[in-house]
């Protein structure tokens, strides 16, 4: 296939680092919420879980906006037109999910009153009023969009494996994170 048909280094970059951190910082949401765990490795986990998140919601941004000036190239003309449709959609969604997740993680942690480590460390104003009713929704949605954004990367994952399976230069339009 053409090197035109291939994700700029950038963007296949970005993919690859936001995809393995979002992969890290699900279960570990999951993991620190355990009853019995200890509290040290509980509160290291919090520690990765809240940083991870807030980097998470950089590096979506940060895509967001490459992916508004960067043009995205052509699929190849044998994936149909479903497929394509679908495919658009599931990728915005996903950017939506993320958006919601690191937000409302974000807002749940501030309102609550409780340390971002990285944020605080550079003396970042936490732009949230503290707030035991906010707190409480926004715990809420982060609890209940993970469902959907769990979902979503599945069939994402999915439709990559197929696409690496078929060689039918879809999946290689963003592999490998580095070079070529
Ligand atoms: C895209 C980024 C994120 C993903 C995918 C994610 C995912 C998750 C998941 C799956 C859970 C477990 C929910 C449960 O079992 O009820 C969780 C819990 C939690 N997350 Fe995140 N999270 C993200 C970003 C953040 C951010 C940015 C923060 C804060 C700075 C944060 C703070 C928390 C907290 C405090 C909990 C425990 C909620 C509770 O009090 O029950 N998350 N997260």
């Amino acid at each position: 296939m053409s090197v035109h048909q291939q994700y700029a280094q950038v963007t296949r970059l970005l993919h690859w680092i936001v995809a393995l951190m979002v992969l890290t910082t699900m279960p570990i949401g999951v993991a620190m919420l355990q009853e019995g765990i200890q509290r040290s490795t509980q509160d290291l986990l919090f520690i990765l879980h809240k940083n991870g998140g807030v980097i998470i919601l950089l590096l979506v941004l940060l895509r967001i906006i490459w992916r508004v000036v960067t043009p995205k190239p052509a699929l190849p003309t044998t994936v149909p037109q479903w497929q394509k449709r679908a495919a658009a959609g599931v990728q915005t969604a996903l950017y939506l999910l993320l958006l919601v997740m690191a937000v409302s993680g974000y807002v749940r942690v501030r309102a609550g009153g409780f340390p971002i480590e990285m944020l605080d460390a550079v003396g970042m104003p936490t732009f949230v009023p503290r707030s035991e009713a906010l707190a409480d929704r926004a715990q809420a949605i982060h609890a209940t969009a993970r469902f959907p954004l769990a979902a979503l990367i599945l069939l994402h994952i999915a439709a990559g494996v197929k696409h690496a399976i078929a060689r039918d230069g879809v999946f290689s339009r963003i592999w490998p994170p580095l070079g070529r």
